[in-house]
């Protein structure tokens, strides 16, 4: 299996906050990779990282072979090092897509415009057209949808609104920020199954963060555990679920 993305000893602060410290993930083309941690760990932080939203102290990230995150000696900033290589436009034009933390939909704009919004970069109105219905197929209660404003749509309705609005790219990868935040049991499992589906049948590889660790590991192969800005384990997502540390941590058993 190939490597698609590597994240390399990279660290990311806040001020005086080390919010990564040394963080080192890998995720092979098509897998389902799952990172869970409680409150504040910096999950939300290291996806950012990814997408050029947060600059890097030290490491570096590779997507698909090429460099997109790297820190430099910059001269400003009294020699500190902090730089990102690539713009998050340009990141997601090589194929990343982040569904943030929260949804972050445009409340007064409809599903159609929301949509749009996720094709900021392709210029061909015909795919762009395409594209939405395909999603419209997908996800059916967009559909039926399409012209209404999203603040109208229910939590979950309004969850895979963002996921299409991340697909719009047609991304390789996409990454997504704690999917079943605030959401209903069974909402919650109707998402995942739409994820496994997306990683199953259109073969996009999925980095999925997630408070809700039962969920996440029983949705990936593989599995990080992240711990105050540090990884402290890494292993089959089977091996996890049945790991007693993390029994008593995170499934509260
Ligand atoms: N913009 C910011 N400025 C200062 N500190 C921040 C900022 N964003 C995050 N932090 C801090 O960095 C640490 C990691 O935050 P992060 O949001 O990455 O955690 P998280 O694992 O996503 O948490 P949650 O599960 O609550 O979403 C926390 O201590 C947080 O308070
Ligand atoms: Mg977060």
């Amino acid at each position: 299996m190939s490597e698609l993305l590597s994240i390399d000893d990279i660290s990311v602060s806040y001020g005086n906050i080390k919010a990564l410290q040394n963080v080192s993930m890998h995720v092979n083309q098509g897998d389902i990779v799952c990172l869970i941690g409680a409150n504040g760990s910096g999950k939300s932080t290291l996806l950012k990282a990814i997408v050029g939203q947060e600059p890097l102290v030290n490491g570096s990230i590779t997507f698909d072979g090429e460099e997109i995150c790297k820190t430099r000696n910059t001269l400003e900033g009294k020699g500190k090092k902090r730089n990102k290589l690539m713009t998050t436009d340009v990141i997601v034009s090589r194929g990343i897509a982040l569904v943030p933390e929260g949804r972050r939909v445009f409340a007064d704009m409809t599903v159609e415009e929301n949509l749009d919004m996720g094709a900021f970069l392709v210029r061909d109105d015909k795919l762009i057209a395409e594209r939405k219905e395909s999603m419209y197929d997908f996800f059916p209660i967009l559909g039926a949808r399409r012209r209404q404003k999203t603040r109208s749509l229910s939590g979950g309705e309004q969850q895979m609104m963002a996921i299409a609005r991340a697909l719009m790219s047609a991304p390789r990868m996409i990454l997504l920020d704690e999917p079943g935040l605030g959401l209903a049991p069974l909402v919650i499992a109707d998402i995942f199954g739409k994820i496994d589906l997306i990683n199953k049948q259109d073969n996009v590889t999925v980095f999925l963060v997630e408070q809700n660790a039962r969920m996440a590991l029983k949705a990936s192969t593989e599995g990080y555990v992240m711990e105050n800005g540090k990884i402290v384990l890494n292993d089959k997502s089977s091996a996890l679920l049945a790991n007693e540390k993390v029994r008593a941590a995170y499934l509260g058993e």
